[in-house]
């Protein structure tokens, strides 16, 4: 159901349904979610990197899941279709950075997966789409994380048409943070990873915590926050050796943060 490479400083997910297209039903959101909370525990993990096997990246939700809920309750539903909720949500909150690499197709429930990372990296020629209303669904649950990214005008129209769209679209309305050429995706990736190995790891961790506190509040409601986080951070070990570092025309020596830094 899932590949996790948990070797050095990078924590590897692969959802591991290729013969469905990696399409996510209640077991692979539960495993994902224990994966990414394992994965901002673990005091060696730097960032997290979620790929997909086999020809694509996800073919969203499982249609055959989704066709046995319509049975389900409606309280069955509902606790269904809070676990994805969950899911997204543990994934915005987990300390560590999510990268996702995207290959092939994201479509329906994908975008909203990708949607909770903090980078996107898709190949060119990867197919998007909110394909729910062709299917007389809605993307209810990732909408939040979906619009959060590409903006209410985007969502109208692309969620209204369920049309597919490819990485050059992807990439103008902000669903996609990079793209990489046809074949060059690990290429593209590798890059990421060393630029993310050289960030300070607890900075890292709580550069995307900022983003997420900052983002949707206006400037006077953060500002004694935002004005606490870099007084802590830049009397903490990780400034020292950073700015140190640069007076002393040398690389950064980091450490992974310890337990209490990164949760
Ligand atoms: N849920 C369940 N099964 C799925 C699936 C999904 N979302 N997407 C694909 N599959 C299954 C197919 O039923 C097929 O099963 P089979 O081999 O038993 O017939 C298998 O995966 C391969 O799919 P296929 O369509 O033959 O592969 P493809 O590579 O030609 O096309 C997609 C891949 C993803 C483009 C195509 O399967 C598709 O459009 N899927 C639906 C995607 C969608 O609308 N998702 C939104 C859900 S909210």
């Amino acid at each position: 159901m899932l590949l996790i490479d948990r070797d050095g400083p990078i924590r590897r997910i692969t959802l591991n349904r290729p013969e469905v297209r990696n399409a996510f039903n209640d077991e692979l959101i539960a495993a994902l979610a224990d994966a990414v909370a394992e994965a901002g525990r673990d005091g060696e993990v730097r960032f997290i990197v979620l790929a997909g096997a086999g020809k694509l990246f996800c073919a969203g939700a499982d249609l055959n899941w989704m066709m046995r809920a319509a049975g389900y309750s409606a309280e069955e539903n509902r606790r269904d279709a809070l676990r994805m909720s969950q899911l997204f949500e543990s994934m915005i909150e987990c300390p560590k950075p999510i990268i996702a690499r995207v290959h092939g197709a994201a479509l329906g429930g994908a975008t909203g997966l990708i949607s909770a990372c903090d980078i996107v990296v898709a190949e060119e020629g990867t197919v998007f789409a909110f394909s729910e209303v062709k299917l007389g669904i809605l993307p209810a649950v990732i909408s939040p994380h979906v619009i959060r990214r590409i903006g209410a005008v985007h969502a109208r129209h692309w969620f209204m048409t369920g049309g597919r769209f490819d990485a050059t679209e992807a990439f103008r309305i902000k669903l996609v943070d990079r793209i990489a050429a046809k074949g060059h995706l690990d290429e593209s990736m590798d890059a990421l990873v060393s630029e993310l190995l050289s960030s300070a790891p607890y900075a890292m961790s709580q550069a995307k915590g900022l983003v997420e506190m900052v983002a949707a509040a206006p400037v006077r409601d953060v500002r004694d926050d935002v004005v606490d986080l870099i007084a802590r951070l830049r009397a903490g070990d990780e400034a020292k050796e950073g700015m140190s570092a640069f007076l002393e025309r040398r690389k950064p020596s980091w450490v992974a943060p310890s337990q209490e830094e990164s949760a």
